[in-house]
């Protein structure tokens, strides 16, 4: 396991993480800021990108996919330390390309990842030291995560054993056998599409976990491992702007996005400079 010597470590825990309960317990003595680790798997192979290089590698206006990620939580004060989790034959030239030189203070190690997207997430777990009160789950392809669905997570975490970022089903959807025929029309009004960042306490993920590997399960995403247990996991509206890199039209889809966010941003700087 490869880590690194730690520069200048934040203090754990900030105002935003906890401005939610703040809020509502006005007059009250403010409870202890608390730590989020954010685990950022990234170790797949990508073959559904086809090419030669992986889709977290892919450069987007110049820059690998998975530094975009890394840096969208460089600034939220929730975060107080980000854990890639990338290919263990990649690991140093990963490190050259999407770390070193991004001033990326909160990336203070890098982990070698697994041969499931769970193995990856478990390693990212067991390389947390001293585990975090809260940990978020966020894919390394999915470069537009913003600060505000970092902070819903958050309040939506409040007497949940989890809470994940989704968007509803525009389409209709169909359960359909091996043999290409329809088997059920699933009502849309309750199916969303699942994205990340997904978001528990540690306790909760860690025993998730503890018990899917003692029970030989494996689930697509992590929330299935808390449901699995019982747990209760709370569904955030996110935005379908939160892709996730997957086939050659996504990166096309995703420089538009980069596009029409940097114009939002010139347009906010615009408007900051005539209110002065
Ligand atoms: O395969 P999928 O697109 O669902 O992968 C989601 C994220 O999980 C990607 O960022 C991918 O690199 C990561 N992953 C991983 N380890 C694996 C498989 C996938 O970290 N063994």
């Amino acid at each position: 396991m490869s880590t690194r010597a730690d520069a200048g470590r934040p203090a754990p825990g900030t105002k935003g993480a906890d401005g939610a309960t703040a809020a509502k317990g006005a007059g009250r003595p403010k409870p202890a800021p608390k730590s989020v680790t954010v685990l950022v798997p990234a170790a797949g192979s990508g073959s559904r990108m086809g090419g030669r290089i992986k889709k977290q590698f892919l450069l987007l206006n110049g820059l690998p996919v998975l530094a975009h990620t890394l840096r969208r939580f460089e600034n939220m004060p929730e975060v107080c330390e980000v854990i890639p989790i990338v290919p263990e034959p990649e690991l140093e030239e990963c490190l050259e390309m999407c770390v070193d030189g991004q001033g990326l203070r909160k990336v203070r190690r890098v982990v070698p990842g697994g041969r499931e997207r769970q193995d990856s997430v478990r390693n990212g777990l067991m390389a947390m030291e001293p585990p975090g009160d809260w940990v978020m789950v966020h894919d390394g392809v999915r470069p537009f995560v913003t600060r505000e669905m970092v902070s819903a997570l958050i309040i939506a975490l409040d007497g949940c054993d989890g809470a994940v970022l989704a968007v509803p089903a525009k389409d209709t959807l169909k359960e359909v056998g091996p043999d290409r025929l329809v088997r059920r029309t699933l009502d849309r009004r309750f199916l969303w599409h699942i994205q990340t960042p997904q978001a528990f306490p540690y306790r909760v993920i860690a025993e998730a976990f503890r018990k899917a590997y003692a029970d030989g399960f494996y689930g697509t995403d992590e929330a299935s491992l808390v449901e699995r247990y019982g747990g209760s996991v709370r569904v955030v509206a996110g935005s379908y702007a939160n892709i996730k890199i997957t086939t050659p039209e996504d990166m096309v889809l995703a420089e538009a996005i980069l596009a029409g966010l940097a114009g939002a941003e010139v347009r906010a700087a615009g408007k900051a400079g005539c209110e002065k």
